[in-house]
């Protein structure tokens, strides 16, 4: 399957497993951040896992819309006034700027157990112990020791960094905080969706440990870009707002290391992406495709 085809069966899937009941509102807002166009990265990401490592796309459809519902979640609660303040998302302006905060912030919640109930429900082929492993996966990822983990030190490092008046212990301890929050707040997600294809796909231990390291290091990468992309992108092609990160004293890439160096970094990265395939023999043209795409767009 092409890019494009895995696109519309979760946009088409996302549509189905959402349906508007009472009380309508939340349901509205629940959907109106999940089916506006997102990259769908990590749905993607979960089905090309499964069917690579020998699986059936159909059996872990649930997992992936769930992976994107949980996505959505972290977005709407990420764009929140007491969050990073953002008024766009995916070119739209945000749910709380739509629905207001209140709903936002249940819409999140909502959507953080409305999305594993969905793998419970539709996960039909699945064995109840590959179920129980899949929704163990969803918790540990999705919680505190997850993307929240990441979201927590994202928040409480703003406007620390201030590069002439700290020493070089103290830079590297924000290189650490760093490489903490992004695998946190980003690679966590895409470890998730991977690690649940491969999973579903029935997938030994040691398969399962290399595509968690790909999707580690891709994450990380994928988070860098959208360092660089805030600073060097437009509204047209990202749909937020950008020079965000600057102005909320963000500790990114950019800001810790300079536009330069964050750029060699990523490709450094996608290298060992590359690397881990070959080496696993990962046969697949959507994960070298998807580095390609975020290569030109960052322009390396
Ligand atoms: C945005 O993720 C949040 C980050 C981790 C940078 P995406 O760039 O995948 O957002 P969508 O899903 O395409 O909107
Ligand atoms: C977001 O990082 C990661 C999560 C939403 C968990 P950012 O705050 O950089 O993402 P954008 O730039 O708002 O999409
Ligand atoms: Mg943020
Ligand atoms: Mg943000
Ligand atoms: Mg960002």
């Amino acid at each position: 399957m092409q890019m494009n085809d895995y696109i519309e069966l979760v946009n088409e899937k996302l549509d189905e497993y959402i349906q508007i009941e009472y009380p309508e509102n939340i349901f509205k807002s629940m959907k109106y951040t999940v089916m506006l166009p997102g990259k769908r990265l990590r749905p993607v990401m979960c089905l090309e896992t499964c069917r690579m490592l020998g699986g059936e796309i159909e059996d872990a459809i649930p997992t992936a819309c769930a992976i994107e519902m949980l996505h959505a979640q972290t977005l709407i609660h990420d764009d929140l006034p007491c969050m990073d303040n953002d008024d766009f998302r995916r070119g739209k302006p945000s749910n709380h700027k739509v629905f207001g905060e209140a709903i936002a912030v249940l819409s999140g919640d909502a959507l953080l157990t409305y999305a594993p109930s969905v793998i419970t429900k539709y996960s039909k082929n699945l064995p109840p112990s590959v179920l129980i492993r899949v929704l163990n996966e969803y918790f540990q990822f999705a919680g505190v020791r997850g993307v929240i983990a990441g979201q927590v030190v994202d928040i409480e490092s703003e406007g620390k960094l201030c590069h002439s008046e700290i020493d070089s212990e103290s830079v590297n301890a924000n290189k650490k905080v760093l490489e903490y929050i992004h695998t946190h707040k980003t690679s966590d997600l895409f470890q998730l969706a991977m690690r649940t294809g491969a999973i579903i796909a029935g997938a030994d231990d040691e398969k399962i440990a290399s595509v968690t390291e790909f999707a580690k290091i891709f994450g990380l990468a994928f988070q860098i870009a959208d360092d660089i992309l805030d600073e060097v992108s437009t509204f047209e092609q990202m749909g937020k707002t950008l020079g965000k990160d600057k102005e909320e004293g963000k500790l990114t890439y950019v800001s810790l290391y300079g536009l330069d160096e964050a750029k060699c970094k990523l490709s450094c990265l996608f290298e060992k992406c590359c690397d881990i395939m070959k080496k696993q023999n990962m046969e697949s043209e959507i994960f070298p495709n998807m580095i390609k795409k975020i290569n030109e767009r960052v322009g390396i």
